[in-house]
C-alpha cells in the first residue's frame, strides 16, 4: 500500500502548513499535498515550502490541489481544517461547524484516498476523531488523533524547566482527553529511565501538571491564536512513525472497544504506531486516583458526541 509516500495536509492554516514544512524539512515523505478551501492559502504555502526543499537532506515533492478529487492515492492524510472558537460561541457551536468540516473532509478521503491513514488535529480532537471514524466506517486501526505525542511534549518542556538537566532524556506520558481532562501521568514519566517522582517533589509534579494542560492556553495568552511548531512537529513524528513502520509507542486518541472499561469513544492512550496505523493498544494498569480522572476525562468526550448524536448529525 505505502509506495509513493505521498501525504496530503487537508487546511493549510497554522497547523497544517507547518506540518508540511516540519515534513519538507527532513524528507520524510516523498510528497506533500495541501489542500484547503481557500485556494490561495494552499498554493501560497505551498510554493513557499517547495522552495525551501532545495536545502533539505532528500527530495520532497510539495504542491497545492484546489480540488478534493485531486488528493488521490494518499498513505496519510492529515486533518487539520477547522474554525477557531470567536467570542460569541459556545462549545457546542463549535462542535457542530467543526463537525460539520470533518465530515465534509472525511467524505472526500473515503472516496478518493481510500487506503490512507488518517491522522486527524481538529478540535475538539477526540471528538472529530471519533466523527471520522463513524463517518468513514473505516477500521479504527486507522483513524488516530495527535494529542498525546503533543501533550506529552509540553509536559517534557515544563519537566526540563524543573529539573535544567536530561532535555533530550525525557520521557512523558500523558493520557485522557486533549482539553480540559487532559492526565499528565508522572508515574510512568522519566528521565533516562530514573523515574520523575525520584527526581521532584509532590509540589513540583503538581506544578508540572497543571502547566501542562494549560500548555495550549499559555500559547494563546501571548499569540491570540493557538500553538502550531509543536503541534507539527507532534504530527511529523506520528507520520514518520506509519510511514517509516517504526512501531513507537505514542500516546494518541483512538476509538475504544472495551479497552480500559469503554467502548464508543476516542481518548489518548499509549499505542503502537506503524505502518499499518494503529498496531497494539497499550493497556495500561491505572492507579485509583487515574482511574477517576480517565472516567471523567471518557465523560467529557462522550458528552460531546451527545451533542452531535442529539442533533442528529450521524444520520443526516
Ligand atoms: P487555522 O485557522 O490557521 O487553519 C485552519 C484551516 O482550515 C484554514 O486555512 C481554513 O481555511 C481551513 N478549512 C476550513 N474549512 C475547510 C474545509 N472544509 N476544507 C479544507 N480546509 C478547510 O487553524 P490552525 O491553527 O491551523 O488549527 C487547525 C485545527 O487544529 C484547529 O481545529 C485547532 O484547534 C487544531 N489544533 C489541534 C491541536 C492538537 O493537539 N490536536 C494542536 C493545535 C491545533
Ligand atoms: C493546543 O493544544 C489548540 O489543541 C490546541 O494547542
Amino acid at each position: 500500500m505505502i509506495n509513493k509516500r505521498r501525504v496530503a495536509i487537508v487546511g493549510a492554516g497554522a497547523v497544517g502548513a507547518s506540518t508540511a514544512y516540519a515534513l519538507a524539512l527532513n524528507g520524510a515523505c516523498g510528497e506533500i499535498i495541501l489542500y484547503d478551501i481557500v485556494s490561495d492559502i494552499a498554493i501560497g504555502k505551498a510554493i513557499d515550502i517547495a522552495q525551501s526543499t532545495n536545502y533539505s537532506p532528500r527530495g520532497t515533492v510539495v504542491r497545492s490541489i484546489v480540488n478534493p478529487e485531486e488528493m488521490v492515492n494518499c498513505d496519510i492524510v492529515v486533518v487539520t481544517a477547522g474554525v477557531p472558537r470567536k467570542k460569541d460561541m459556545t462549545r457546542a457551536d463549535l462542535l457542530n461547524i467543526n463537525a460539520n468540516i470533518v465530515k465534509e473532509v472525511s467524505l472526500n478521503i473515503k472516496k478518493y484516498s481510500p487506503n490512507a491513514i488518517i491522522i486527524c488535529v481538529s478540535n475538539p480532537l477526540d471528538v472529530m476523531n471519533f466523527v471520522i471514524q463513524k463517518i468513514t466506517g473505516w477500521d479504527r486501526s486507522r483513524i488516530i488523533g495527535m494529542s498525546g505525542a503533543l501533550d506529552g511534549s509540553r509536559m517534557a518542556y515544563q519537566i526540563y524547566k524543573k529539573l535544567g538537566f536530561g532535555a533530550s532524556q525525557i520521557k512523558a506520558m500523558v493520557i485522557g482527553e486533549h482539553g480540559q481532562n487532559m492526565i499528565p501521568y508522572p508515574e510512568i514519566s522519566d528521565v533516562a529511565g530514573v523515574p520523575l517522582t525520584k527526581l521532584l517533589s509532590k509540589n513540583d509534579i503538581d506544578n508540572i501538571i497543571q502547566k501542562t494542560k494549560d500548555g495550549g492556553a499559555e500559547i494563546v495568552k501571548y499569540l491570540k491564536t493557538s500553538a502550531f511548531y509543536a503541534p507539527a512537529r507532534a504530527i511529523a513524528v506520528m507520520v514518520e512513525a506509519i510511514l517509516n513502520d517504526e512501531d513507537k509507542i505514542i500516546s494518541s486518541s483512538v476509538i475504544l472497544d472495551g479497552e480500559y472499561g469503554y467502548r464508543g469513544v476516542s481518548i489518548s492512550i499509549p499505542i503502537v504506531l506503524g505502518r499499518s496505523g494503529v498496531k497494539k493498544i497499550i493497556e495500561l494498569d491505572l492507579d485509583e486516583p487515574t482511574r477517576e480522572k480517565f472516567d471523567l476525562a471518557v465523560e467529557s468526550i462522550k458528552n460531546g458526541i451527545s451533542i452531535l448524536e442529539n442533533s442528529d448529525f450521524f444520520n443526516k
